[in-house]
């Protein structure tokens, strides 16, 4: 019988879908988080243990008294501009959290380990679809410190019997069809979400980071996943490590993108009614096209998107916030 998963980070945005769909599916799971971000409401399955992933002692009795088999890391503080400004605190939640973490599964024997890491590790990209294999070089303190958790988890797998699936997600947006989950980070900035946003009058304007980029339309293209293609990834991730599949960096993307006003036609089109959109400068930092190149996991996991209609990403999106707004709050 297979052991409990340890999912840190389950109460947050991405990491609470893919609880949904493991607690679907039978899984035995417990969830650390120390809902700083995350809500609780947003566990449907599972234990949930309040704390954090950083915290060896702790994350050593989890893996003990739960017979622990595999971990999903999900828990990181995410919000770029936020990571400009305290660099610190990001080095701390993400890549010294991430060392503790795997100190603790070294000292316990566990070999199964399942990484969130992000398209921000690539930086400005030279070349897109961008390959997995493409130069590293972070733009933000938030795309170093997963990049360098990202090293410290290939250099324990080389020196030990640990494998991994890392994740490089793109830009990730909507929810389960359900609704029951969402996300509902304070101060978003993500495109989708701020639109979806403004669409239920909780702001009220969006601004387009830049209308002379060297795109179709001008305005910066980046490659939407829907969140439930994203969770599928890590269900496959893990069904690859179970019976033996090797280590591998994939990236998580469909490997076509969308502009901002494309976006933003959609959401208007889902909702029917015009937002109030302003056209302003670029934004610092923003490449003009982040595309993946989105071969490799669908060789090495057999993963297939479902979702991948920029309708249904944006549908999604907005029902998660009409529904927040009738019930004043949400999950993240
Ligand atoms: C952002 C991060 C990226 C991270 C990803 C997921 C930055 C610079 N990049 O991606 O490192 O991996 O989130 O956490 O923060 N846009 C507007 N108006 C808005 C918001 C966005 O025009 O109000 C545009 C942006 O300029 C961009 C596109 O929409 O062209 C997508 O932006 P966003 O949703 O913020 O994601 P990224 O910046 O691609």
């Amino acid at each position: 019988m297979p052991g409990t998963i340890l999912v840190t980070g389950g109460a947050g945005y991405i990491g609470s879908h893919v609880v949904r769909r493991l607690g679907e599916r039978g899984e035995r799971l417990v969830i650390l988080d120390d809902l700083s971000t995350g809500n609780r409401d947003a566990v449907l399955h599972g234990d949930l243990v309040v704390g954090s992933a950083g915290d060896f002692h702790l994350v050593q009795s989890l893996i003990r008294d739960y017979a622990v088999e595999a971990v999903l890391h999900f828990a990181a503080s995410t919000v770029v501009p936020e990571s400009v400004e305290q660099p610190l605190a990001y080095y701390r939640n993400n890549t010294l959290a991430t060392h503790a973490l795997l100190e603790a599964c070294a000292d316990s024997g566990i070999n199964i380990f399942i990484f969130s890491s992000t398209a921000a590790v690539y930086g400005l990209p030279e070349e897109v679809p961008v390959a997995e294999d493409a130069p590293t070089r972070p733009i933000n303190p938030y795309g170093s410190s997963k990049l360098a958790s990202e090293w410290m988890i290939q250099d324990l797998a080389e020196a030990s019997d640990l494998r991994h699936i890392t994740l490089r997600y793109f830009n990730v947006a909507g929810c389960e069809p359900e609704g029951r989950i969402g996300q509902s980070t304070p101060d978003a900035h993500l495109l989708i979400k701020v639109a979806s946003e403004v669409a239920l009058g909780k702001r009220d304007h969006l601004a387009i980071y830049g209308t002379d980029y060297p795109t179709r339309d001008g305005t910066g293209v980046r490659d939407y996943i829907h969140v439930e293609d994203l969770a599928d990834a890590h269900l496959r991730a893990l069904d690859h490590l179970r019976v033996g599949g090797a280590s591998a960096v994939l990236n998580v993307g469909y490997g076509h993108g969308a502009t901002v006003r494309e976006v933003l036609d959609t959401v208007q089109r889902v909702h029917g009614r015009t937002l109030p959109i302003q056209e302003a400068g670029r934004r610092a930092g923003d490449p003009a096209t982040l595309i993946a190149q989105a071969d490799k996991i669908q060789r090495v996991l057999g993963w297939q998107p479902h979702y991948d209609d920029l309708e249904l990403i944006v549908r999604t999106a907005l029902d998660w916030e009409s529904r927040m707004s009738g019930k004043g709050g949400g999950n993240d």
